[in-house]
C-alpha cells in the first residue's frame, strides 16, 4: 500500500493523523508507510517500543548528508555555565537543511526524544541540552558561502550555527559590518537571536533580533519555512528571542551598515550611581553621540586604574590619575566607544567627543582612553578568555544573572543591591547600561519591563573553590537568590535575561499576559513540545496518538 492511500485513510479518520502521516510520507521511513493499512488497529499510530537500541537502529538508518554519533557525546552535556551535566543520546552533525528536517520528522512521528539545537553551548542553565535526546550541533551546518550583499540595504546570509567572530571577519573584507552584537563573539547566530543578543549598540540599533531580515526555520514539525516580517511574520517575531521553542534557525539575513577601522575607547569614573545613571541615559538619548554606550560597577577593589593602564588605557592627566583614590567605595564605570576611519576624522571626533564629556559629571582625573582596530574592541572578551583558559578559570561553574530593570526602580535597586547585598566583585564584572525600547520591535519573543527605559543589569562571576580565597558556587548561587528576592519583594517589574525558571508560575508570571500567545505558538510550531527541553518550558509531549490533541503540558 502506497503513500497515497495511507493519507486517503487518515483522512477519514481525523485531520491530526493527516499531519502525522504527512511527516511520516515525507521522511520515507522504511517499513512505516503501510501502518494504516489494517483498519482495525484502533491507534493507528502504533509507535516502535521505545527500546534505546531500536532507537538507534531508526535513526542510523535515516538518509543524511551529516551523521549521527552516539558515542562521545560528553561535550554535549554540558554547557558553560558548567553546572548541569545531562547526556543526549545522539549528536546529529547535520550538513544540511534537509539533514535537520529529516530528524525532526523522524523524531516526532516515532519516537519520544526531545531535540535541542546547540550553537556554541555558551548557554548557563543548560538551555542547550537534551538529557537523552538528540542534540543538533549547528556548528556543523556549513554557511552558504557567507553571501553579502551590498546594496542600499546591505545583508550577509549566514547559517544558523555560524559564530558571530566568523561573520565579521568575512564582512569586514568588503568594508561591511553587522550593527548590533554582543560582548563576546564567540556566540552563534541561532544562540543570540534565540535570546535577543545585547551589547552597548543596542541603545541605538535594536539588539540582534532586530537587524534581522529574514530567517529559515525547520519548526518542530519538520517543516521547512522562509520567514521575514512580511512572510510567515507570526512565525519570524516567534521565533526571535523565543528561546529555541518554535523552530530551528538555519538560516539567518543580518542586515550590514559600514564597518570603521578604528574605535576610540573611553572610560571614566563616579562614585555617585546617580551621576553616572544620569549621565549613562543623557548619552542614550542622543544618536550621534557614542556608538557604544555600556558601563561596569567595581566593588571593593583597590587598583583599578593600574589594571587599566596595563591594558593599554592611557589616563588624560597622569600626575591626577595617580593621585585618585577609591577608598574601597563602591564606583561605577562608564564606558563609551565613537568609530573612527581615519585621523583626520578622529581629530574631527576629539572635538565632538571633548564636548561630550564636558556635559558628564565623572570624576575628572579618572579619564583614561585607548584607540584600537574595530575587530580588536569587538573581540574584546575573547582576550579575557584566553587569560583566563591559561589559569584554569574558564571552564569553572558561571552561576550568571542578568537582569532587566526599569529605570524608574534603578536608584532602589543600586542603593540596595551595589551597596549591600554583593559586596564585592572579585569572582567577575557586573555591568550595567540602559537602553530605549521604543525603536526596538515590540512583535518579538522577548519579554522586557514595561518602561521605555531600562537597564541591563549582569552579575557575571566566575565561582571558584572557598580554598582559593575567592567565592564559591554556593556563596554566589545564594547572593543571585538575595537579589532576585530583592526584586520581588520590592515589587519591581524586573525580568530575567536569559531567563531560568523552575515552575510554571514563575514562567507565566515572566511572560506575564503574552504567556497565553506564547503557549499558542509552541502549540502551533512544535505542537509535541520536541524542541529546547532545556528551557524547562514545556513538556514533551508522547509521540502515541491519543495525546496529540492535547500534547503540549506544562512543566
Ligand atoms: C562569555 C559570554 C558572554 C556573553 N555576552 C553576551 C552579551 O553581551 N549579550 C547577550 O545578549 N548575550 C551574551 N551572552 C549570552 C549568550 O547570548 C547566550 O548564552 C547564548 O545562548 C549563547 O549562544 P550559543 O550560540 O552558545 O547558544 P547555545 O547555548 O548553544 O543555545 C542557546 C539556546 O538557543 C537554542 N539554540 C541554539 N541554536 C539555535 C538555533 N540555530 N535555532 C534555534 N534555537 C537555537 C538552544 O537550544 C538553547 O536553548 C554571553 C555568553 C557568554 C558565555
Ligand atoms: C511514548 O510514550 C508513551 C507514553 O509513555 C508510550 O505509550 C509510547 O509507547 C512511547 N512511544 C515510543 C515510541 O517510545
Ligand atoms: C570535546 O571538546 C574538546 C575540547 O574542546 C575537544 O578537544 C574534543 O575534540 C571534543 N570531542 C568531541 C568528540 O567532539
Ligand atoms: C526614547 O526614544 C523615543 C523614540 O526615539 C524618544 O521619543 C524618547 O524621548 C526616548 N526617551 C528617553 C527618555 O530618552
Ligand atoms: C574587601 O576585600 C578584601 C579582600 O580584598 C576583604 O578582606 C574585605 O573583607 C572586603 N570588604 C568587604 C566589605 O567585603
Amino acid at each position: 500500500m502506497g503513500p497515497t492511500s495511507s493519507l486517503r485513510f487518515c483522512k477519514r479518520n481525523n485531520k491530526t493523523f493527516l499531519r502525522i502521516f504527512m511527516i511520516l510520507v515525507l521522511s520515507c521511513i522504511p517499513g512505516r508507510t503501510n501502518l494504516c493499512s489494517n483498519p482495525s488497529v484502533s491507534t493507528p499510530i502504533d509507535l516502535p517500543p521505545s527500546n534505546p537500541s531500536d532507537i538507534h537502529s531508526s535513526l542510523d538508518s535515516l538518509d543524511l548528508e551529516g551523521y549521527i554519533i552516539f558515542h562521545d557525546v560528553h561535550n554535549a552535556s554540558k554547557d558553560f555555565g558548567n553546572r548541569y551535566q545531562l547526556p543526549p543520546l545522539a549528536i546529529l552533525h547535520p550538513k544540511s537543511v534537509s539533514d535537520v528536517s529529516t530528524v525532526m520528522r523522524h523524531i516526532g512521528s516515532t519516537t519520544n526524544l526531545t531535540v535541542a539545537a546547540r550553537g556554541h553551548g555558551h548557554s548557563l542553565q543548560g538551555q542547550a541540552l537534551a538529557h537523552q535526546g538528540v542534540v543538533i550541533n549547528m556548528e556543523s551546518l556549513p554557511s552558504p558561502g557567507i553571501k553579502i550583499h551590498k546594496g542600499k540595504q546591505s545583508y550577509v546570509d549566514v547559517s544558523g550555527g555560524e559564530l558571530w567572530i566568523n561573520i565579521l571577519r568575512e564582512t569586514l573584507k568588503t568594508g561591511l559590518s553587522p550593527k548590533s552584537w554582543t560582548d563576546y563573539l564567540h556566540l552563534t547566530v541561532g544562540g543570540t537571536l534565540s535570546n535577543a543578543g545585547i551589547s552597548g549598540q543596542a541603545f541605538k540599533h535594536g539588539p540582534q533580533i532586530n537587524n534581522v531580515y529574514q530567517l529559515e526555520i525547520v519548526t518542530g514539525k519538520g517543516e521547512v519555512v522562509t520567514c521575514s516580517q512580511k512572510r510567515n511574520s507570526e512565525l519570524f517575531h516567534s521565533v526571535l528571542g523565543g528561546l529555541g521553542q518554535f523552530g530551528i534557525i538555519t538560516r539567518a539575513r543580518i542586515s550590514l551598515g559600514p564597518a570603521p577601522h578604528m574605535v576610540k575607547w573611553i572610560r571614566v569614573l563616579y562614585s555617585d550611581f546617580s551621576a553616572f545613571s544620569r549621565d549613562q541615559e543623557h548619552l542614550i538619548s542622543k544618536d550621534n553621540a557614542f556608538d557604544y554606550v555600556e558601563g561596569f560597577v567595581i566593588i571593593n577593589r583597590t587598583d583599578i586604574l593600574n589594571n587599566w593602564r596595563s591594558s593599554s588605557f592611557t589616563p588624560s592627566d597622569s600626575t591626577k590619575a595617580s593621585q585618585f583614590k577609591s577608598h574601597g567605595k563602591t564606583l561605577y564605570c562608564l564606558e563609551v566607544v565613537k568609530y573612527f576611519n581615519s585621523e583626520e576624522a578622529n581629530s574631527m571626533n576629539n572635538q565632538e567627543t571633548e564636548k561630550l564629556l564636558s556635559e558628564l559629571s565623572y570624576i575628572p582625573s579618572t579619564l583614561f582612553s585607548s584607540e584600537v582596530t574595530y575587530i580588536e574592541f569587538l573581540d574584546r572578551v575573547h582576550t579575557a578568555e584566553m587569560k583566563l583558559r591559561a589559569k584554569g578559570l574558564w571552564e569553572v561553574p558561571h552561576p550568571w544573572l542578568n537582569l532587566l530593570i526599569p529605570k524608574s526602580r534603578i536608584l532602589n535597586f543600586a542603593d540596595k543591591v551595589f551597596n549591600g547585598i554583593v559586596t564585592s566583585n572579585h569572582n567577575g564584572p557586573i555591568l550595567i547600561y540602559p537602553v530605549n525600547q521604543s525603536k526596538w520591535n515590540k512583535h518579538t519573543s522577548l519579554i522586557t519591563p514595561n518602561e521605555d527605559i531600562f537597564y541591563l543589569v549582569a552579575f557575571l562571576p566566575s565561582a571558584v573553590p572557598k580554598s582559593s580565597g575567592g567565592n564559591d558556587l554556593e556563596y554566589l548561587l545564594r547572593q543571585n537568590q538575595r537579589v532576585l528576592s530583592f526584586c520581588e519583594e520590592a515589587n519591581m517589574d524586573v525580568k530575567q535575561y536569559l531567563p531560568h525558571y523552575e515552575t510554571q508560575r514563575e514562567w507565566r508570571s515572566h511572560f506575564g499576559e503574552r504567556w497565553e500567545t506564547f503557549a499558542k505558538r509552541k502549540h502551533k510550531y512544535d505542537p509535541l513540545g520536541i524542541l529546547a527541553p532545556g528551557q524547562r518550558i514545556f513538556r514533551r509531549a508522547s509521540s502515541s496518538s491519543s495525546q496529540v490533541s492535547h500534547p503540549i503540558q506544562l512543566l
